[in-house]
């Protein structure tokens, strides 16, 4: 085949350069300072992907969820849906990019209204986005879907569990058959017994139609149930990533060896270090974040930021441990 004949490669579905998000702290009269959230964190999903973000509490995964779904807006960097800048193409996000990326928010109690019933919540999305013929029909159609009875739609969201919320809110995702769906801890309302259910569902949506999945989790053995890739976060910054089964199996960082010896049971779990030396993320030193907590810590780690390099192939990990 002759070089011109070869057919550019398919940009990713989406694709986020660089992206950081820094939070004003402090009263009006205190000194202007900031909290850095998310800093130039890049990653690519494409079609029927599934990956894992996983970190800590404060580690800056729900701030990416809200960018990712464009809630929220960055402080720097951008993101690319199709290979087009979304911040340009469309300054505020349309109708069409809500429909095409969705998410499932951590608490199901505060995603759904108690005044409107099932139904109202399922049908209204489906209405919005042009399926308002055969709206109910379907809004039960979705509940089966996830495990609940039909006539669940009848009633109001006051009078369903927790776990039976968070299966709505899951369908109501679903609902508008989005390329990519963003959940936060997707399953951690529900009983074991549905969550492999919920897990079967989101893969038989990724195998009929290239549903694309970032799952928000901080528990090392979600993710490997859920994702092809892992992106560990910490300080809001990626501190590793790469296929699964290898981080898991040989982990490259020594944040994701500790989150790894954190998951096992009982009384195999290691304590993880104590907390009060952790690197501030308001007014962060130059060094490494983790450095406070590392037990490997090095000289250097105090004084300059590992860059994000590439130890093996299709693997990435920050650390001066393993610079390549
Ligand atoms: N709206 C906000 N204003 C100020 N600080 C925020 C805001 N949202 C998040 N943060 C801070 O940003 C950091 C990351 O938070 P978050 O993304 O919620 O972490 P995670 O979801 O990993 O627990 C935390 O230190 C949090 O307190
Ligand atoms: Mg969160």
């Amino acid at each position: 085949m002759q070089p011109e004949m070869i057919p550019p490669t398919a940009p990713p579905l989406f694709e986020v350069r660089g992206l950081s998000r820094r939070f004003p702290v402090g009263g009006p009269f205190g000194p202007r300072r900031t909290l850095r959230a998310l800093h130039e964190v890049s990653f690519s999903v494409a079609r029927g992907d599934s990956v894992a973000l996983v970190g800590e509490s404060g580690s800056g995964k729900s701030t990416l969820a809200r960018l990712v779904v464009r809630l929220d807006d960055p402080s720097g960097g951008t993101m690319l849906l199709d290979g087009h800048d979304v911040y340009t193409a469309e300054p505020r996000p349309t109708l069409a990019y809500r429909k095409r990326v969705q998410m499932v928010f951590q608490d199901p109690f505060g995603s759904l209204n108690p005044a409107h019933t099932i139904g109202h919540h399922l049908e209204r999305p489906l209405r919005l986005h042009g399926r308002a013929e055969d709206a109910p029909a379907r809004a039960r159609e979705l509940l089966v879907d996830v495990g609940l009875p039909a006539d669940l739609a009848d009633r109001s969201a006051r009078s369903l569990s927790g776990g039976q919320r968070q299966r709505v809110a899951i369908a109501r995702a679903l609902a508008v058959k989005p390329d990519l769906l963003v959940a936060d801890e997707p399953t951690s309302m529900l009983d074991v017994s549905l969550r492999a259910g919920v897990l079967e569902l989101f893969a038989r949506e990724r195998a009929a139609r290239g549903l694309a999945c970032l799952f928000i989790t901080h528990d090392l053995g979600a993710a490997r149930a859920t994702a092809d890739r892992v992106l560990v976060l910490y300080g809001g910054m990626l501190v590793e990533a790469g296929p699964t089964e290898e981080v898991l199996a040989a982990p490259l960082h020594p944040y994701t060896k500790l989150l790894m010896a954190a998951a096992l049971p009982g009384d195999l779990r290691a304590p993880l270090p104590a907390r009060p030396g952790q690197a501030s993320s308001i007014d962060p030193g130059p060094g490494c974040p983790f450095a406070a907590r590392c037990p490997l810590v090095i000289g250097r780690c105090r004084d300059s930021l590992p860059v994000l390099s590439a130890p093996s192939p299709g693997r990435l990990a920050r650390c001066h441990l393993t610079e390549t």
